[in-house]
Formats: C-alpha cells, structure tokens, sequence
C-alpha cells in the first residue's frame, strides 16, 4: 500500500529566513504546524502574530484542524508562536525530549527560576525512532542532534523537515557552536539523514540564499544533497567537516535575536512572567571582561 503523501505549505519570514510548514492529511483534513514564528522586532519590543495567522488562515481557508505545534528545535534565530497556534486551535506544542538538555544549560544563564528543566512546558516530548499519526498521516522522529543537542527532523511520508540539521546544497550546513552543540555529532546526524532514498525530499527551516542564488529556496532531495552539498557531499570526511565547521562557526556572530529567543523558546514559546507592573520583560545577562584578580571592569 502506498504510503500517504502529505500536502505541504511553506510560509517564508523575511526577517528571519525562517521556513514554517503547514502539513495536511489531504483525507482528514488534520495538519501540523511545524516551527512557526511569532514576529518580534528587538529595537522596540513589539510582538505581532501576523505571521503565525497568516497559517492560521490558510489552515482555516482549507478547512484544516490542526492537531500539532511542532518544533524541530529550539530556535535562536527566532520566537516561537506554538502558544499562540495552542490557544487558537487546542494544537498539542512537540519537540525532542532532549530539550530537557538545553533547558539545563539555559536556567542558569537567565535566572529562569520559573522554568522546570523537565520539559514540562511542552504538551509532548519525542524521543528518537517514536511515531505518531497526523490523521491518516505517520510522523517518524528522528532525533538529529548537533545544531544543538534537541534537535529533530520530522518524516512524513517521502517528506522530511530536518530543521537545522541541513540547509540547502549551495549553502551547506548550519552552526554547530551554540551551547550543547557539537560539529561531529551534526555530520553523524547529517549522515542518518542521507541513508533516506535518494528522492526523499527534504524541507530546510532556514534559507539565507547562497552566493550566486538570487532566490530563497527550502525544497530538494537526500539525492541532491549527497552529490551537491558543499560541506557534506561527495567525498566530504567527518574530520573534513568538522573542522571546516569549527573554523568558520568562530568566526560567525550571535544571532539577532539569540537572547530573546531562547529565553522563551525553551519556555516552550511563554514569556518570561510580568513583572509586578503587568510589563514582560527579556532580559540580557551582561558579561563584562575581567582583571587578572577576577573583577569585574565597568560594573
Ligand atoms: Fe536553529
């Protein structure tokens, strides 16, 4: 018997090059949202749901009841809208159960007194290998760490949304330098990924267009990324690639929205509390440099 095929939407965020899908049972009409992002502009603070109910639209237009907030991981780049897609559909919020992992790291870095590490805040935590159905649809969880140490890629039928753990073949591959990321666990992941059929498409969570691309692009195949991807294609070595990976994640940048967004993506997309004025706020933890005896200079 055939497996059923998904029917899949991508939503583009200019802002944040970050891809969300709308993935349906074209018979049950039950769909998942995978990594949507709640708009957030840092210079001000605002907050809009402009994007996430652009999806929401869309799943309304097409008579969709979605049943899944998925997250591949927890985003660095952006925030997470699960509690919104939560609260407007009864969507359960999933992701990898090592974000119990990332949680431990986090805690401590932003005093987050009110976060359990035992990834209570989401609805579900998957673990490796787990199934579970979208209607008629069966999801397989692959747990593909190494972008940092949750991270899943989602297959549905000949369809995988791999999240970070892959980006385009021109592009290559994404950072594996945040805190519990680690490069050679991210080519032992990619690797999983390419023992998939050569036409098994695969779906990116981010797209930056490479050099020379003048389009953004999020589709291609396991086939297409083993003969083109410029870090792990033919005839690229684990020890190749990880140190390539090493050498240029020095060099990379903290991401605009690093600090707020993990600061509520590991809450599972919630803010941190109000304060007593009713006002949420994110916070930045500053990191002063130090004298020899360990003192903190212009504090
Ligand atoms: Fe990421």
């Amino acid at each position: 018997m055939a497996v059923p095929a998904p029917q899949i939407e991508a939503f583009f965020d200019d802002p944040t090059n970050t891809i969300s899908y709308l993935v349906s049972d074209p018979e049950t009409r039950q769909a998942a949202v995978i990594d949507p992002v709640l708009d957030y502009d840092h210079k001000s603070g605002e907050v809009d749901i402009r994007s996430v109910e652009a999806i929401l639209k869309r799943a309304a237009e097409e008579g969709l009841t979605i049943v899944w907030a998925l997250e591949t991981h927890a985003h660095a780049d952006h925030l997470s809208a699960a509690p919104y897609v939560k609260a407007k559909t009864g969507a359960k919020i999933g992701i990898g159960e090592h974000i119990k992992d990332v949680q431990k790291i986090f805690r401590p870095v932003f005093n987050a007194t009110d976060l359990n590490t035992d990834g209570s805040d989401f609805d579900h935590l998957f673990v490796d290998g787990e199934t579970f159905k979208i209607g008629n649809l069966t999801v397989e969880v692959m747990h593909t760490p190494g972008h940092t140490p949750a991270d899943l890629s989602y297959k549905i039928g000949d369809a995988v949304f791999v999240g970070d753990t892959i980006f385009m073949p021109d592009f290559g591959t994404a950072r594996a330098d945040f805190p519990g990321g680690d490069a050679k666990r991210l080519f032992n992941s990619i690797q999983k990924l390419l023992t998939l059929s050569d036409e098994t498409r695969l779906f990116m969570c981010h797209d930056y267009k490479a050099p020379g691309r003048d389009h953004y692009a999020w589709e291609t195949t396991v086939g297409e990324q083993k003969r083109n991807n410029v870090h792990v294609g033919e005839g690229a070595s684990e020890e190749s690639f990880v140190a390539m990976r090493e050498k240029r994640d020095a060099t990379l940048a903290a991401p605009t929205l690093l600090l707020p967004s993990i600061q509520v993506n590991i809450r599972a997309g919630r803010f941190p509390e109000a304060d007593a004025n009713g006002v949420h706020y994110l916070m930045v933890p500053v990191k002063p440099k130090t004298d020899a005896a360990g003192h903190a200079l212009g504090l």
